[in-house]
C-alpha cells in the first residue's frame, strides 16, 4: 500500500473503532477520475478515455444486524437510515451516494443487510473529478465483499450508476463509475459505452518527459444540472432526426445533409459528439504508436468544440486552457461535465511550475477565485486495502 493510503486506512480504522466500539471488517478505496478525452460522448453510446487519479474515497465497513446503515463521513458528518427506507428521491446530500450504492446492490438480489461505515475523501467535491462516483464505488465494493454480489467491475459500475441515476437523481452516463471501478495504474481506459468493452491503453506521461496537470477552477455554475439533462435531450432528438439509434452511429455527411431539419443548435451539439468520438480514437492511435507528444492539438480541439459547439465551458475553464497553452502546455481542455470544475493540461514536466504560475496569474488578472493546480498520475481502480 502507498504510504498515504496506509495512513488514511489507519485513520478510518481508528475512527470506526471509536465510533462503533469494534474494529471494521475491512477497508476499501475507490479513486476519482479525470477524462483525458471523450466528453459528453458516453450517453451517446460513444467512446471515452478516462484515467483514475491518485485521490480516493476510503471506507471502513462492517456488517451489523438488522437493516440500518450508520454512515460517518469525516468531512460531511453523520447519517443513519434504514435500508428499507432508501428509495428514489428519499435520501438527500452525500448519504444518497453511499446508501444508494447499497440499495442498488440489493436490487441485484444480493442478500444485503445493515452496515456501519466510516468514509473519508481527498477527492475535491464538486470539481468534476467524480467524487460522487468514488463514494458509490468504495461503498459498493465494501457491501459486495461483505454480503456478496457480482465480481465484474463493469457490472459493478452499472450498479453504482443506478445509485446515482435513481437515488441521487442525476442522469449521468456510465463513464465515471466505470473509470473508478476498472482503471489500472499506468493506463487510460478506452471504454466503448455501447458494448461496455473496456480496454487498458498504456499512458505514461512521465516516460515521455511530460506531466498531466489538473487545474481545479473551484467554481461550479448553477446551470450545471439542468444543462446536462438538456444536452442529453438535444442529442437524443438529433439522433431521432438523423434516424440512428444514437449519435455514435451518425456521420458528418449525414449531419450536413440534415442541417436544416436539425436546426442550428442541435446541429452543433451533434457535430461535437461525432467529432469528439473521432478524437478519442485518434488519441488512442497516438498512444498506441508511442506519440503522446502529438496528443496536444487533439485536446485543444476538444476544448474548442466543447466551448463553441456544445457550449458547456465557462470563462474560468477557457482562461485556464488559454493560459496553460500560452505557457507551454502541449494541449489543454476542460474535463468532466463542464460549467466549472476542472481543466487538464499536458505539459513538459519541467514546465509544470511555469504553467501553474501562468494559470494562477491569469485568474488573478481576471478577478477569479484562485485555482488549485496539481499533478495527477494514472492510478489503479477501486479495491480492498485491508
Ligand atoms: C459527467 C457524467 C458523465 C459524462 C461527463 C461528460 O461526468 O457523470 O457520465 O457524461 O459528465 O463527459
Amino acid at each position: 500500500m502507498r504510504a498515504e493510503a496506509t495512513a488514511t486506512a489507519a485513520t478510518v480504522r481508528s475512527v470506526f473503532a471509536e465510533r462503533f466500539g469494534r474494529p471494521p471488517e475491512g477497508i476499501w478505496a475507490a479513486p476519482g477520475r479525470v477524462n483525458l478525452i471523450g466528453e459528453h460522448t458516453d450517453y451517446n453510446d460513444g467512446f471515452v478515455l478516462p484515467l483514475a487519479v491518485d485521490r480516493h474515497v476510503t471506507v471502513a465497513a462492517a456488517r451489523r444486524a438488522g437493516d440500518r446503515l450508520r454512515m460517518v463521513s469525516l468531512q460531511q458528518g453523520e447519517e443513519e437510515l434504514r435500508l428499507a427506507d432508501v428509495r428514489p428521491g428519499t435520501v438527500r446530500g452525500w448519504a444518497a451516494y453511499a446508501a444508494g450504492a447499497v440499495w442498488s446492490l440489493a436490487q441485484e438480489g444480493a442478500p444485503v443487510g445493515g452496515l456501519d461505515l466510516v468514509l473519508t475523501s481527498d477527492v475535491p467535491v464538486g470539481s468534476g473529478l467524480s467524487s460522487s462516483a468514488a463514494v458509490e464505488c468504495a461503498t459498493l465494493l465494501a457491501a459486495r465483499d461483505l454480503y456478496g454480489g457480482p465480481e465484474d467491475p463493469v457490472r459493478l459500475a452499472l450498479i453504482a450508476q443506478r445509485a446515482e441515476n435513481d437515488v441521487v437523481g442525476v442522469p449521468c452516463g456510465i463513464m465515471d463509475q466505470t473509470a473508478s471501478m476498472a482503471c489500472t495504474a499506468g493506463h487510460v481506459l478506452l471504454l466503448d459505452c455501447r458494448s461496455l468493452a473496456a480496454e487498458q491503453v498504456p499512458f505514461a506521461p512521465e516516460r515521455a518527459g511530460l506531466a498531466l496537470l489538473v487545474i481545479d477552477t473551484r467554481v461550479s455554475h448553477a446551470l450545471a444540472d439542468g444543462a446536462y439533462a438538456e444536452r442529453r435531450g438535444a442529442c437524443g432528438h438529433a439522433a431521432q432526426v438523423l434516424g440512428v439509434p444514437a449519435l455514435r452511429d451518425a456521420t458528418e455527411d449525414a449531419l450536413e445533409a440534415a442541417r436544416d431539419r436539425l436546426g442550428e443548435t442541435r446541429y452543433r451539439r451533434a457535430r461535437h459528439v461525432i467529432r469528439e468520438n473521432d478524437r478519442v480514437l485518434a488519441v488512442v492511435e497516438l498512444l498506441r504508436g508511442g506519440r503522446l507528444d502529438r496528443v496536444g492539438p487533439v485536446l485543444n480541439a476538444s476544448h474548442a468544440s466543447l466551448r463553441d459547439d456544445y457550449e458547456v465551458s465557462a470563462p474560468e475553464l477557457d482562461t485556464a486552457v488559454d493560459a496553460a497553452v500560452h505557457a507551454g502546455a502541449l494541449g489543454a481542455r476542460m474535463t468532466g461535465a463542464g460549467f466549472g470544475g476542472c481543466a487538464l493540461a499536458l505539459v513538459p514536466a519541467d514546465a509544470a511550475g511555469a504553467v501553474a504560475d501562468a494559470v494562477t496569474a491569469a485568474f488573478a488578472a481576471r478577478g477569479f477565485r484562485m485555482p488549485v493546480v496539481f499533478r495527477v498520475h494514472p492510478s489503479a481502480g477501486a479495491g480492498r486495502l485491508a
